[in-house]
């Protein structure tokens, strides 16, 4: 059974990227893309790492030490918001907008790694997101990932945890 563990400020980490946490080498800047209340901004920033976190509203991460909250809409057309950056950890949870996979891609620099986790199709049967728009195909983190980095784990399955869900996740590294 999936577990959910690790409560920080902005909730619940996800035990997938509790799990592969160790893969974003010690120290290194981890941008949380759609961070939201910043469940793992709070955990990664606990672990010693420098977070940059990115959301179209950004207000619960305001003023935490060691966050660098960075309000942005990412799906309005605008140039990506971090242009050059690349950071030894790409965290994103529960959120798809896939013109942005190939700088998500690119956000990772060498050594570092890419955790992804959001919802995949046949969710609707569990509720919402219900929209195809929101739920990942098959193998599609598998075709953001393979250009460049090396897939480490993947997982396409039914979880039960926070709630029942039907979900994708990815954790690779680039080499
Ligand atoms: C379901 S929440 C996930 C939050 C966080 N990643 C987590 O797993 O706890 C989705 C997040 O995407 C953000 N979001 C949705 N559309 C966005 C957009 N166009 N630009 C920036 N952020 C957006 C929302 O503000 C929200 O915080």
């Amino acid at each position: 059974m999936e577990k959910s563990v690790s409560s920080h400020g902005g909730g619940t980490a996800s035990g997938w990227v509790i799990a592969h946490a160790g893969l974003v080498p010690a120290g290194g800047r981890v941008l949380d893309l759609a961070a939201g209340g910043g469940r793992h901004s709070h955990y990664f920033a606990d672990r010693g790492h420098p977070v940059v976190a990115v959301d179209r509203d950004i207000t619960a991460l305001a003023g935490r030490p060691g966050i660098e909250c960075l309000r942005a809409d990412l799906e309005d057309g605008s140039p990506w918001p971090l242009p050059g950056r690349a950071f030894a950890g790409v965290v994103v949870t529960n959120y798809l907008h896939r013109p942005l996979f190939p700088a998500i891609r690119a956000a990772v620099a060498a050594g570092g790694a890419l955790i992804y986790e959001t919802f995949a199709r046949g969710n609707e049967r569990f509720g919402k997101p219900s929209n195809p728009d929101f739920l990942l195909a098959d193998n599609e983190l598998l075709g953001l990932a393979l250009p460049d980095l090396r897939v480490v784990a993947y997982e396409h399955l039914t979880i039960e945890l926070p709630r029942p869900a039907i979900v994708q996740r990815i954790a690779a590294i680039r080499a």
